[in-house]
């Protein structure tokens, strides 16, 4: 286990790397050539040099002139090392990979035609031994040798500076990274692709080459990632001030890959995924998702690259703040309330569970087995949101100077989280030591809201109180430094007191608002200012209000989402009781208010009026009732649909004109507007729906309508299933993501028979257990997203996916590890459901030849 506080400095500078790679038919052969030197402060001291190393082979060692001998060096699967070095020295070692067997996808890899790398976290150390470590960084220049017609592409890093013919066949092409980089950032790949070409000139005028490369049947759907590119270029220019730095910026898109992208300096490499996209296969929120994710490794340039991690307990410090600027790029390129929206539902859906369960760990980590472990929602989508609260306050302007001089100061450095806050405390004048708490401290804060008002003064007083729960790394928490945007509106909607920012440091804070009317109502946390489990003395009255006139988006969305949560947990109740279920008037009338209002922000309302998943309001139970909170979903929905069917279907036939291959903003509100209607009444599954929905499915001209209406068949019944299955099966077999969309749809049917399909699906001939995207398709959106069937009374969702983990354990620890945090919330279902997940973790750990990977998250849960 590494622990934050045994951080020391690397003893050695590396000033030059310089790699050769020789790619042969079933091995690659790898030169590496180190121009080292002591540390300079520990020049007379006598300090081995241990270098990390993955478990391949070493084939010779020179240092300086001298050829070593195996007795000369220590070298085993983790660790290369020498006794003693002269203070400055050059270290060359060659070693055989086999790429080919590189199933975990980390290092050098085959992803079908293509030889990629994926070198963070520790990725390059299973490619040569080499201080792997964020706070070594060196000039890298690459060559790599291969044969011209399997690998006619050659890329690495930075600039081509020379290649040419050779020999039999082969060719080579060198490449040189002028800026000083950490080897997570390495990257290298040789294959047969085409290429997208465009061009972007920055704002002092470098011309920049861009090129983004995928297989040659895929290069016509690279555009959209283009357009996002030259965006996000453009947009860190305007935002941020930040200029792209190199002649060349490269992307490729693999199907192979553990993440969504890697940000290697000048060479991103992408899930193809992220990359390729025509209206015809991909969805709206696919077009969204390849947005951001473009922006995101651009950002990453500066942030992250540039200005790189000391240690990887700073995670966050490059991925907290590039998810803070891409969803910044996001809500300016589109919607700013919707991007507000979905960033908060992610973070609720799936960040708030992190933190109520084994892996809850603080936005800084203090100690992990594999950093890869720690990818996770609270260190980019947490660390996100505390880099939103010091930009509330700061302000905008304020912020920037920070970020000036974050980039001026810590340029070519690898720095911490105190480095990052330490300028914007400088630039404010503010104290931001409580602050910092948001990185030490663990755990979701649960904040309260209550109103006093006082007839005598016409005074209302909101009273905060603020509370988290002990965990393991905290046994007593201290107050969080929160920020708290609040406004005061009246009964008609009317701004009374303009938005302002409080801020909460102790355990309980009051803020008193002179001269105000007893009806007015307090618009709090608005923009989700802070991220806190908030509750308040809200009747179900107010949040009918609040969803209608709040000023703030954001606030309205929050009120809806309260309102629906409140309505099923007294179904929940009903049902737990045995009493009959009924959805209240008022919530109908809510609802159906806010459907009239169809003309105004289509996509707005579209999220506004969308049920929280079932994984969204398990949340809210201390005991997770599976069955009941599905039948509650269910018959919320079912019912809202009954009593306004005819306005589901009005709304449907008036969003129904966007153009089907527009994906401008508006047409994509329509169709979200249209594709919600369509999904209540669905929900009906009578024939009259059946046939509207059939319809959409035959006649869709876009991926996004299709994809809406075969989601919907596949929870109809069996035979409707059983029919769209084959028809969208024919008609995209050639389209592997479209496939993947097919696989998750049948994994996330609520259907009787769904573990035997997804069983029988693990055995398609395009089903592979090798590839992470197909596995995420078919097995994570079965364990993680159909609660039913995952949970079945009978322990078979348990056992089904436990046998899948131990399984892709032997394939790739990384995404098996992933795939095992389903396991993490078991103590909080029933007793049986407790037992039964329990056994399966106990089973995992008692195998012998565990990864580290999946050793760290079930070790974790059964703590
Ligand atoms: N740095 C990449 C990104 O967020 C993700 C790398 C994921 N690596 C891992 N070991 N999980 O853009
Ligand atoms: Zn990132």
């Amino acid at each position: 286990k590494i622990h934050l506080k045994d951080y020391r400095p690397f003893e050695f500078i590396v000033d030059h790397v310089d790699l050769v790679f020789d790619i042969r038919d079933d091995h690659t052969r790898v030169t590496s050539k180190l121009k080292m030197k002591k540390d300079p402060a520990r020049a007379n001291e006598t300090t081995p040099l241990v270098l990390n190393k993955g478990t391949f082979d070493i084939i010779s060692v020179v240092a300086g002139d001298m050829v070593l001998l195996p007795g000369e060096y220590k070298s085993d699967d983790e660790i290369f090392s020498l006794v003693a070095t002269p203070d400055i020295f050059e270290l060359e070692i060659t070693n055989i990979l086999k790429p080919d067997e590189n199933t975990a996808l980390e290092g050098l890899y085959r992803s079908g035609s293509i030889l990629c790398t994926q070198c963070e976290a520790q990725g390059f150390r299973n490619i040569t031994p080499y201080p792997d470590r964020p706070d070594v960084m060196a000039p890298f220049s690459c060559t790599i040798v291969a044969d011209k017609t399997r690998y006619p592409v050659l890329l690495s890093n930075g600039n081509l500076v020379k290649s040419g013919d050779l020999d039999n066949n082969r060719h080579f092409a060198v490449w040189e990274d002028p800026f000083k980089k950490p080897c997570y950032l390495f990257a290298l790949v040789a294959g047969d692709l085409d290429v997208l070409e465009d061009r972007f000139t920055t704002a002092s005028g470098r011309d920049v080459a861009l090129k983004i490369y995928s297989e040659k049947e895929n290069i016509d759907r690279c555009s959209h990632a283009m357009t996002s590119l030259k965006q996000a270029m453009a947009w860190d220019e305007k935002r941020f001030g930040r200029e792209y730095d190199l002649d060349l910026y490269q992307i490729v898109a693999i199907n192979d890959f553990n993440a969504g992208a890697m940000e290697n300096k000048g060479l991103n490499i992408f899930n193809a995924k992220y990359v390729l996209a025509d209206p015809q296969t991909a969805t709206d929120d696919d077009f969204m998702g390849i947005q951001g994710v473009i922006a995101h490794e651009y950002f990453h340039n500066w942030t992250g690259n540039r200005i790189t991690l000391k240690n990887w307990f700073q995670l966050s410090l490059k991925e907290g703040l590039t998810v803070f600027r891409d969803q910044e790029f996001s809500s300016d390129m589109n919607s700013r309330p919707v991007q507000r929206i979905s960033d908060v539902k992610k973070l609720m859906a799936a960040q708030f569970p992190e933190d109520s369960g084994p892996m809850v760990h603080p936005v800084r980590p203090d100690a992990y087995i594999k950093m890869d472990n720690f990818y996770t929602m609270t260190v980019y989508e947490k660390g996100a949101e505390v880099i939103r609260m010091i930009y509330q306050l700061l302000g905008q302007a304020l912020f920037r100077t920070g970020m000036d001089l974050y980039f001026e100061k810590f340029d070519g450095m690898a720095v911490t989280l105190e480095d990052f806050v330490g300028v914007m405390a400088k630039v404010s004048g503010r104290n931001l030591d409580q602050f910092f708490r948001w990185y030490t401290q663990s755990g979701t804060p649960a904040v309260s809201m209550t109103r006093q008002y006082d007839e005598n003064t016409k005074s209302m007083s909101l009273t905060f109180t603020q509370a988290t729960s002990p965990d393991r790394n905290q046994s007593e928490k201290k107050p969080f430094h929160i920020p708290v945007r609040i406004a005061l509106i009246n009964r008609a909607g009317e701004t009374v007191k303009q938005d302002a920012l409080y801020e909460l440091t102790q355990e309980t804070d009051t803020f008193k608002f002179e001269n105000v009317p007893a009806d007015i109502y307090p618009s709090v946390f608005r923009e989700f200012t802070a991220p806190v489990r908030l509750t308040t003395d809200f009747s179900d009255q107010d949040l009918a209000f609040l969803m209608a006139r709040d000023t703030d988006p954001f606030n309205q969305w929050h009120a809806a989402q309260t309102l629906f949560v409140n309505e099923i947990k007294n179904l929940v109740t009903a049902i737990q009781a045995g009493n009959p279920m009924a959805v209240s008037a008022g919530l109908v009338n809510a609802f159906s208010l806010a459907l009239e209002e169809n003309q105004k922000d289509r996509a707005f309302l579209s999220r506004a009026l969308a049920l929280p998943q079932e994984t969204e309001i398990k949340d809210h139970f201390e005991i997770i009732d599976v069955e009941a909170i599905h039948q509650a979903r269910t018959f919320l929905k079912q019912t809202l649909a009954q009593k306004l069917t005819s306005e589901f279907k009005t709304v449907y036939e008036l969003c129904r004109s966007a153009n089907s291959d527009d994906i401008s903003g508006g047409a994509m509100a329509d169709r979200s507007l249209k594709n919600l209607c369509l999904s209540y009444l669905g929900s009906l599954a009578n024939n009259d729906v059946q046939d509207i929905v059939q319809k959409q499915f035959e006649h869709a001209g876009n991926m996004t309508d299709e994809f809406a209406a075969f989601k919907i068949l596949s929870h109809m019944n069996a035979d409707v299933r059983d029919k769209a299955c084959p028809a969208f099966y024919d008609k995209w077999q050639a389209r592997t993501l479209v496939i993947d969309k097919w696989f998750s749809v049948q994994a996330q049917s609520s259907l009787e028979d769904t573990l035997d399909q997804v069983k029988k699906l693990t055995t398609h001939k395009d089903f592979t257990m090798a590839n992470p995207n197909k596995v995420r398709a078919l097995i994570f959106a079965f364990a993680m997203n159909n609660p039913m069937h995952f949970h079945r009374v009978d322990g078979q969702g348990y056992e089904f996916t436990a046998e899948r983990i131990l399984m892709l354990d032997k394939i790739n620890p990384q995404t098996a590890a992933r795939l095992c945090s389903c396991f993490n919330l078991w103590k909080r279902y029933d007793e049986n459901r407790q037992a039964m997940m329990k056994k399966q973790l106990e089973t995992m750990a008692e195998q012998k030849e565990l990864s580290r990977n999946l050793y760290e998250i079930v070790s974790r849960a059964l703590e």
